[in-house]
């Protein structure tokens, strides 16, 4: 330093100031703070890390992501957008119309998604045939989870049919063992919902009445039955579900406190991020129904920011996001299944080959519809709409005439 002209030392300090600017830059807003969802999302900022970039952390805790979504609201509205959002379905499209979603096209033209994803899937990360957000997975909402020793001990097998699972439920009530662990928010009541939905009506009445808001669909017989057994399934929770998060509903599965749980396969990722195994401590089957795999898949998408080194951030993200080592290490972590067909799944589990054998077999049959709970299949407003009459029934003595007809209303007055 000490020969060093000012000038050179003025340069030096442009020169590192320069290099320190030029690092990719990622603040990232998601919601992925349980157990297993913390494991997985680490994977993306280490490999994003390895690759010179500096992650800002943005985590929003709730389950299904309501508060992240309003924080993100918050955040755009003061002009301040994210560089990265974990945004799925129709809602990255709205916030395209928007005008701020940034173009991830030539990442996705470079790395051909076109090829390595599944069609389907590949249409909602794309707005006006640009590409505007990165799948990150595949989940599988109607599951559901038990304690294999619970089951053994009392002698019941995996239900099949709704039917089964109440006698099973019967059974495990009257054994002093609370049959299903829940927690009371909306989401979650929406979440089971939807696969009794599908279980019931079968995937063409989920399709009517759920995707399509069929009126008729939406105020039949068939939808009575779905509101008599929510009815049921609300006798077969624990006093303590109001509020109640997810995963401590998982951990009573996993601590025998409860028998079963209906949950999407990130449920799977609490299990294993507590060093259970499938098939040995814990059991996974579709829930009861014959036909039909809702999906659920996380997505990142970009938001228009300035300055080169977040934009590089950005495509930096999109590119390991799709990529096929983190599509498998982050999957083994979260419980899905790779969005990419190309990756193997020798080091998956079995619950995780079921998932991806199952989504081959509807996704050919038509039965491999969007999740409304998790934001797949509707915009923001009508599934708000849905959930509100779900959970207005399940925390009351509504009948299930007046639930069909309440849905039917709330579900006109959305659109
Ligand atoms: C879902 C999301 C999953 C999981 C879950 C619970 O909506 O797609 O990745 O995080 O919420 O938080």
């Amino acid at each position: 330093m000490k020969h060093m002209t000012a000038f050179a030392a003025l340069s030096a300090a442009t020169l590192t100031a320069t290099v320190a600017m030029a690092e990719p830059q990622a603040e990232v807003l998601h919601w992925w703070t349980s157990g297993g969802e913390a494991k997985a999302v680490a994977v993306l900022q280490k490999q994003f890390s390895d690759r010179g970039g500096v992650w800002t952390d943005m985590p929003v805790a709730g389950g299904g992501g309501d508060a992240a979504m309003s924080a993100l609201r918050a955040r755009v509205l003061s002009g301040n957008a994210p560089t990265a959002v974990q945004l799925k379905g129709p809602a990255i499209q709205e916030w395209y119309d928007e005008g701020v979603l940034a173009d991830i096209s030539d990442v996705a033209e470079a790395q051909h998604w076109d090829d390595v994803l599944p069609a389907q899937i590949a249409e909602h990360m794309k707005c006006d045939g640009h590409w505007c957000a990165a799948p990150v997975n595949v989940h599988r909402v109607n599951w559901v989870w038990a304690n294999k020793s619970i089951l053994e001990a009392n002698g019941i097998e995996m239900p099949t049919t709704w039917e089964e699972f109440n006698a099973a439920a019967d059974k495990l009530k009257a054994a002093g063992i609370t049959p299903l662990a829940h927690g009371g928010q909306a989401w979650q009541d929406a979440t089971i919902f939807e696969t009794v939905v599908l279980g019931i009506g079968g995937p063409d009445f989920y399709q009517k009445a759920l995707v399509d808001l069929d009126p008729d669909a939406l105020t039949s017989d068939t939808m009575k039955s779905v509101f008599d057994e929510m009815r049921k399934l609300r006798g077969y929770v624990d006093d303590n579900f109001s509020g109640r998060d997810w995963n401590l509903a998982t951990a009573m599965v996993m601590n025998g406190e409860a028998a079963f749980q209906i949950m999407g396969d990130w449920a799977k990722g609490e299990f294993l991020a507590a060093g259970k195994e499938p098939g040995v401590d814990f059991v996974c089957a579709p829930t009861p129904g014959d036909a039909g795999f809702l999906y659920n898949v996380d997505s990142f998408a970009m938001f228009k920011v300035d300055g080169k080194d977040k934009q590089d951030g950005q495509k930096l993200l999109a590119e390991l996001i799709v990529g096929p080592s983190f599509q498998e290490t982050f999957n083994l972590n979260k419980g899905s299944i790779p969005v990419r067909t190309d990756v193997s799944l020798d080091k998956f589990d079995d619950c995780a080959k079921k998932s991806a054998a199952d989504m081959k077999a509807d996704g050919a049959a038509g039965s491999l519809l969007p999740s409304m709970a998790h934001g797949m299949a509707l915009h923001g407003a009508q599934s708000g709409a849905i959930m509100d009459v779900v959970t207005a029934h399940f925390n009351s003595d509504m009948s299930s005439d007046d639930a069909v007809k309440m849905l039917a209303d709330a579900v006109a007055n959305s659109m």
